[in-house]
C-alpha cells in the first residue's frame, strides 16, 4: 500500500464508509476497495451495506443505482462527470416520446442497468449483463419487449432466448472498438487461448468468442477452465481483477484496430487522489429527487427478486 492508499483506508474507517469498485477501475483503486465486482454484484452490495457512506468507484449510473436502492446512505462518487456513452444514447425524454408514439405496442420495457434514473423510471424491469437472459425469460410471453439502450447486449439475449425484442439503437463506445479482424489476429497469435468477450461487443466479435459473459462471470469462467492463458475482450481494468484473483494464469487483452487494449475514459476519471478528496470532503454526492427515486426503484427491485 502507498501512503495515499493508507490514508484512504484510514479515512474509510473513521467515516464508516464502504468503497465499492467496478471491475474496470484502476488497479490502485481496486486494491483499497471493500468489494470489487460487476454491476449486479455491486447493486446487491449497495443495497445490503450497513456503512454510513457508500463511495462508488465506477460511473454515474452505478452510483445512482446505489442511491436508489439504499437512500438513507450518503452515496459519493470521486468524479461526478464519470458518465457512460451507452447511458447517454438513451435520454429519458426520447424514450418517453418513443413510448408515447408506440402506445399501441404496449411495450414491456427491459432496461439494461447502464441507463439513467429517468430511463429506469420509465421501465418495467432492469437487467445487467449478468442476468439479462434470466430476466428476459421471465417477461410475460404475451407482451412486446422494447430492450434499451444496448443493441448488442439485446441481440445477444435475443439469440439465446429466441424471444423477439425491439432494440434501442445504443452502444458502448469502448466495446464496439473491438473488430472481427483485430480479435482474429490475436487468436492467430494464441490459437489455444479461449476468447472471453463481454456481450456489449458486436455480433462479429461475439461469434469468435468461446464465452460471452458479464465481467464477474469472466472470473469464474477463467478460474474453472483448464487453460492457463485467456484473451479478454472487454475494458482493460478487468485484467487487474483477473490477475489479482488468478495470479497463476495469464491474461491477454483483446486489441482494437488502433490499440493493444481498450480503456473506458469515464471509468478512468476516478483516481486515487480524487477518491481521497471525496472521503475527506464527503463530496461529490449523488442527490436524487424522491418521486423519481421511488419510481426507478420498482424495476430494480423486480430485477433483484427475479435474479435471486
Ligand atoms: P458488467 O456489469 O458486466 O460489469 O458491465 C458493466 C459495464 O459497464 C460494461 O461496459
Ligand atoms: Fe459505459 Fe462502455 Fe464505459 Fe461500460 S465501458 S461504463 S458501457 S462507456
Amino acid at each position: 500500500m502507498t501512503p495515499l492508499q493508507e490514508k484512504i483506508l484510514q479515512l474509510k474507517k473513521e467515516k464508516n464508509a464502504v468503497i465499492l469498485a467496478h471491475n474496470y477501475q484502476l488497479k490502485e483503486i481496486q486494491e483499497v476497495a471493500d468489494h470489487v465486482g460487476d454491476s449486479l454484484g455491486l447493486s446487491y452490495q449497495a443495497r445490503e451495506t450497513s456503512a454510513n457512506i457508500i463511495v462508488f468507484c465506477g460511473v454515474h449510473f452505478m452510483a445512482e443505482t446505489a442511491k436508489i436502492v439504499n437512500p438513507t446512505r450518503k452515496v459519493l462518487i470521486p468524479d461526478l462527470d464519470a458518465g457512460c456513452s451507452l447511458s447517454d444514447s438513451c435520454p429519458p425524454e426520447r424514450l418517453a416520446e418513443y413510448l408515447q408514439q408506440h402506445q399501441h405496442k404496449n411495450y414491456y420495457v427491459v432496461a439494461y442497468i447502464n441507463c439513467s434514473a429517468g430511463v429506469k423510471a420509465l421501465s418495467d424491469v432492469i437487467c445487467t449483463s449478468g442476468n439479462a437472459e434470466k430476466i428476459v425469460r421471465r417477461v410475460p410471453s404475451d407482451r412486446n419487449i422494447l430492450f434499451v439502450p444496448d443493441q448488442n447486449l439485446g441481440e445477444w439475449v435475443q439469440d439465446r432466448t429466441g424471444r423477439h425484442m425491439t432494440m434501442w439503437q445504443g452502444n458502448c463506445y469502448v466495446h464496439i472498438e473491438f473488430t472481427h479482424a483485430s480479435i482474429s489476429r490475436i487468436r492467430e497469435e494464441h490459437p489455444n487461448a479461449p476468447i472471453v468477450a463481454h456481450p456489449e461487443c458486436t455480433r462479429a466479435v461475439r461469434m469468435l468468442a468461446d464465452e460471452v459473459c458479464s465481467t464477474e462471470k469472466m472470473v469464474h469462467y477463467c478460474r474453472d477452465h483448464p487453460s492457463d492463458t485467456f484473451i479478454i475482450v472487454t475494458e482493460s481494468g478487468m485484467l487487474h481483477r483477473l490477475r489479482r484473483e488468478l495470479p497463476h494464469k495469464h491474461f491477454i487483452p483483446g486489441p482494437t484496430e488502433l490499440c493493444a487494449c481498450a480503456d473506458c475514459r469515464y471509468m478512468k476519471m476516478n483516481t486515487l487522489e480524487k477518491l481521497a478528496a471525496t472521503l475527506e470532503t464527503e463530496s461529490p454526492e449523488i442527490i436524487l429527487e424522491e418521486t423519481l427515486r421511488q419510481r426507478a426503484l420498482i424495476p430494480i427491485e423486480r430485477m433483484l427478486d427475479w435474479s435471486r
